[in-house]
């Protein structure tokens, strides 16, 4: 993705539009409408004008086929539809949010909402706003499947038979869930609010201790692995620092540290994931960004870990990290 002529910029405005498009079909379920078979425009039960302006584009992005009577999903759309591929209508909200990146800019985040208030998180779970919390964690949940298996794949041979494992910020509890059903005793740690929902999907597969991680005085354990998916970039870099070591205080020696995110290159210019994933923590954080890997590398060392060993796993990267004995 690169500014280099006007002609780039047209198409960036053409794939708002796309994604605004696709994500309001779907918000009102009209994919799903099509999915039971085909319909003619008046059964989709929305602005005959609307849907005949934003049709050509869903025909144009290979979604909709049909004559000027039927509509019909093509085979990519209901494809996409089966497995919830669809942009949902959070990115209806995203897009009116980066409408206020002017202010952003100006004044710093977290994006504040029509109201002027804050729309800061705590790594994306809201305490006094249970059904965001629900709808991110079920979210995370969702499409943690494969990185949950890949991380397991990964680390559990570093880890003793029965060695126990600290999901740290583990949300909604799918990364402890998988080291927890392989024969690894797995503590998940998290706010309260975040607790309650992992507790609801888990049961006694797991055992819970509810925090702030910035302030109980132990993570309990010791532990032979500690892990962090996705908790980093919410932090500050000083919060971070500290967090490893801490981190680092309740391991076994040779146990790991590992943190599994989006890190940025040395040249601070890719990868494409934590370049753009920075801005969704400069709105929705009150001090998150996505960390440098040169940053990331120095709290491993600050903490007196070994390492770290910096893996890329699937879309993200592992930093792994050894109390030496
Ligand atoms: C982005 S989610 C990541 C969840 C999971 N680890 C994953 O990768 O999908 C960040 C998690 O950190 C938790 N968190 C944020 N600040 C925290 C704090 N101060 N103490 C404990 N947990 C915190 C949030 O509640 C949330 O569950």
């Amino acid at each position: 993705m690169k500014l280099e002529t006007e002609r780039d910029a047209t198409e960036w405005v053409w794939a708002a539009k796309a994604l605004a498009v696709v994500s309001a079909w779907n918000a009102l379920g009209l994919f799903a409408r099509l999915r039971q078979g085909p319909a003619t425009r008046d059964e989709l039960g929305a602005d005959p004008r609307a849907i005949a302006t934003t049709l050509p584009v869903l025909k144009y992005l290979g979604l909709v086929a049909g004559d000027g009577k039927r509509l019909v999903l093509t085979d990519a759309g209901r494809r996409l539809v089966d497995e919830g591929g669809m942009p949902t209508e959070r990115n209806l909200e995203m897009l009116t949010d980066l409408g206020r990146m002017k202010e952003v800019l100006r004044d710093g985040g977290p994006v504040k909402d029509a109201q002027g208030k804050s729309k800061g998180t705590t790594g994306g779970t809201h305490a006094a706003d249970p059904v965001h919390t629900q709808r991110f964690l079920d979210m995370l949940y969702g499409s943690s499947g494969a990185a949950a298996q890949s991380s397991l794949d990964w680390l559990s041979p570093l880890l003793p038979a029965g060695g126990r494992v600290l999901d740290l910020g583990g949300g909604h509890g799918r990364y402890a869930r998988a080291f927890a059903d392989a024969g690894f005793p797995t503590t998940l740690f998290d706010l309260p609010h975040a607790v309650a929902y992992a507790k609801n999907r888990h049961g006694t597969a797991l055992t819970y201790q509810e925090g702030n991680f910035h302030e109980v005085e132990s993570f309990g354990g010791p532990y032979d692995l500690i892990f962090m998916a996705n908790v980093v970039h919410g932090e500050s870099a000083a919060d971070n620092a500290a967090l490893v070591a801490r981190a680092a205080k309740s391991l076994n020696p040779g146990g790991y540290v590992a943190l599994k995110d989006m890190f940025l290159d040395e040249h601070g210019k890719g990868p494409e994931n934590a370049v753009f994933f920075g801005l969704t923590m400069l709105f929705y954080t009150n001090h998150g960004s996505s960390p440098t890997l040169r940053q990331s590398r120095e709290w491993f060392h600050a903490a007196g870990l070994e390492g770290p060993e910096i893996t890329l796993l699937d879309t993200q990267q592992l930093m792994v990290g050894r109390k030496p004995g």
